[in-house]
């Protein structure tokens, strides 16, 4: 299990690593801002003043909740203040293996100051980062998964470029598979098993490998798949995110070998491996026998 959730994860830091991160329009000079995947920010008459109370709490909830968060598997949800400029506010790290908690220290330490920049005076914002999620409101979200539309997630895609999986004797993988059909059962039934588990895990998260069966390209390629919710969701709000988005992928990812939504209260992504082949192994014997056959 171990080897592969790895794997996997390495297979989403690739994906990373090919994401496209804001407009690449110019930071207004000066400090780099940590660009979200995708945002939404309020705009209009209800958005705060500088300086104004519900500022004050924004700031001191963001400072705050980070630190939380590291002393809590990478999740915080709480508020500050009092109604009516109470703050209610949300962190969450994408869970990675590899790298440990590196990406995700760095993701909280830098995206809440980040969103604030990028919203000015919207009292309500909505940030995916490629490792975390922020998320903050003058009114309560907690425990409702919200907005599941196609402006709530962001889809990262392996395209373009083979991947090597893993550090094993494992060839690579080729970005599209031949059948898409084959790939889209597979990828469905697994994300659906997975959706199950996390709802009911406490951490909100699953990983699992599964068989590829079926077409003879797709012979002994395995498909891994990992998928995660927002702490605060009940089991059934962490449910309807996934199987929200797990409609999605036949349309948005119709032939990718690996893929990945990322959306502001549940993740899933999915990628298919190939595991080292045994018989690719020289057996060790062999390399004593060739090692002590005398000179020629
Ligand atoms: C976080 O959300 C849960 C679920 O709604 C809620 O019960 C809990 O009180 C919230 N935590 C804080 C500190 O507000
Ligand atoms: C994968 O899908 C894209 C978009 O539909 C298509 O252009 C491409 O040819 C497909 N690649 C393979 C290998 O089927
Ligand atoms: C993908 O698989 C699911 C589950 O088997 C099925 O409901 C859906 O129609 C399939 N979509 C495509 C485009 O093949």
């Amino acid at each position: 299990m171990a080897p592969r959730l790895l794997l996997l994860l390495a297979v989403v830091g690739s994906l990373c690593a090919t994401a496209a991160v804001g407009d690449g329009d110019g930071d207004g000079g000066g400090d780099q801002i940590m660009r979200p995947l995708k945002m939404s920010c309020s705009t209009g008459a209800g958005n705060y003043v500088a300086g104004s109370q519900y500022h004050k709490n924004l700031d001191q909830l963001l400072a705050a909740i980070p630190m939380a968060a590291a002393y809590n598997h990478g999740f915080y949800n709480g508020s500050f203040g009092a109604a009516p400029d109470e703050v209610f506010g949300l962190v969450m790290c994408y869970v990675r293996a590899t790298g440990g908690a590196d990406p995700c220290r760095k993701c909280l330490a830098a995206a809440p100051s980040g969103i604030m920049q990028l919203c000015p005076g919207s009292r309500t914002a909505r940030a995916v980062f490629d490792e975390c999620v922020v998320l903050y409101s003058d009114v309560s979200f907690f425990s409702v998964a919200g907005d599941l539309a196609a402006s709530s997630f962001y889809v990262q895609a392996r395209r373009g470029q083979s991947w090597t999986a893993g550090s094993g004797f494992s060839p690579s993988e080729p970005p599209y598979v031949v059948d898409a059909a084959a790939m889209n059962r597979t990828r469905s039934d697994l994300i659906a098993s997975l959706a199950v588990i996390a709802a009911y895990s406490p951490l909100r998260l699953a990983s699992k490998d599964t068989p590829f069966g079926g077409s003879p390209s797709m012979e002994a390629r395995w498909m891994s798949g990992f998928v995660q919710c927002r702490r605060d969701l009940p089991a059934s709000e962490c449910t309807r995110c996934l199987s929200g988005y797990n409609a999605r992928p036949p349309r948005l990812l119709p032939n990718n070998s690996g893929g990945a939504i990322k959306g502001y209260s549940c993740i899933l992504t999915y990628g298919i491996v190939i595991p080292e082949v045994p018989w690719l192994r020289l057996p060790s014997e062999w390399l004593c026998a060739y090692r002590q056959r005398p000179e020629m």
